[in-house]
């Protein structure tokens, strides 16, 4: 059995609807793993379960072998980074720091040598007797880790732990992480709504959807082939195209013309999806696979590449071009959709 074993959990606030359905989650250990979806699917109420502060309906949570259902919220000693969970402003950095072992009645010269060794490696020695006002943002949040890691859990919960920062400090914080989770590896879950941020920093993801996990894999695994429409869409998939099966590399679209993809599937209409950046724009005499005309009705300048929102036979297909060669309202347009880019859901 995996080291962290969710099963068969459901939650419900109300005694009638289930917020969390049947869900199931292993993760091995030293793993770090996110939630991803999007804000209400039930990431935060999973990482609740695993806490302890909700008891589910339904289901067990087994953590190395013991049944962990039942057991109170101080008892479980996991780290705990969540939003809500602010540091004591009256207490010091390192007070804030060694509050648990505190609690643990750990020895003054032991809770001596752990806070000074975990500042350390959250980089912050210098900063002990300074109070939480006296700090930045990133600062803080380093402080909240280092108190969550200083206990030395077994399991430590982050909840959106960056998302009062802003876009740099975020990079430099998610690496940060990595690295504390790595060095010292204590499995972790991470709850995020940002894919890039979980994809960048995770063995493995978690993509939810009202209450249940679409899907469970590895970061490129997910990035490339997305199993369903949602998990497609929220990774950044778009031109979601009917199809109907010829034979297992041939799908014919709603207009007759046949599409080749090197990735079949077992559904008789499945949606062929490509991402925007990944559709070539070619000229109308180049010899290519899955060549679609369309008139530019949309442009949007995204920095790097245009983004152009073209009406075509088969609905509005929305495709990423160079800024060599911008296009215009009403020009008429010819792409090519690679077919190793296609994915079937
Ligand atoms: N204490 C609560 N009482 C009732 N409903 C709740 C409570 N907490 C969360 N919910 C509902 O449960 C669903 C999942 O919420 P949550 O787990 O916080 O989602 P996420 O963290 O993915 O944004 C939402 O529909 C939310 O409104
Ligand atoms: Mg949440």
């Amino acid at each position: 059995m995996a080291f962290f074993n969710l099963q068969d959990i459901n939650v419900s606030y109300d005694k009638k609807n289930n917020i969390l359905e049947g869900l199931n989650l292993e993760i091995e250990k030293g793993e770090l793993v996110s939630l991803l979806g999007p804000s209400g699917c039930g990431k935060t109420t999973t990482l609740r379960v695993v806490a302890g502060f909700i008891e589910p309906t339904h289901g067990q949570f087994i953590l190395d072998d013991t049944d962990m259902t039942k057991v109170p919220v101080h008892k479980r000693n996991f780290g705990l980074v969540f939003q809500s969970y602010a540091l004591f402003p009256h207490l010091s950095v390192f007070d804030n720091v060694a509050f648990g072992l505190k609690l643990q009645k750990v020895s003054k010269e032991e809770i001596k040598k752990r806070v000074e060794n975990i500042l350390e490696v959250c980089d912050l020695k210098g900063f002990e007797k300074r109070f939480p006002k006296q700090l930045s943002g990133g600062q803080r949040q380093r402080v909240a880790l280092a108190r969550a890691l200083v206990v030395e859990p077994k399991l430590l919960l982050l909840d959106e732990p960056l998302s009062n920062l802003d876009a740099k400090l975020r990079i430099n914080m998610r690496v940060e992480i990595k690295r504390l989770q790595r060095k010292l590896g204590i499995t972790t879950i991470f709850v995020t709504h940002d894919q890039e941020e979980c994809f960048s920093i995770s063995d493995k993801v978690a993509v939810m959807n009202g209450g249940v996990i679409e899907q469970y894999d590895t970061p490129e695994n997910i990035y490339r082939t997305p199993k369903t429409e949602f998990v497609a869409r929220f990774i950044g998939f778009e031109n979601f195209i009917d199809l109907k099966r010829k034979d297992a590399h041939t799908y014919i679209a709603s207009d007759g013309s046949e599409f080749v993809v090197d990735n079949g599937c077992d559904k008789e209409d499945p949606k062929g999806t490509i991402r925007p950046e990944d559709i070539q724009i070619v000229s109308s005499q180049d010899n290519v696979e899955n060549k679609i005309t369309g008139k530019v009705i949309v442009r949007t300048f995204l920095g790097k590449s245009y983004q152009y929102e073209l009406d075509t036979p088969l609905g509005v297909i929305v495709v990423n071009g160079s800024s060599d060669h911008v296009l215009q309202a009403q020009d008429t347009v010819c792409v090519s959709l690679p077919k190793g880019k296609i994915v079937l859901v």
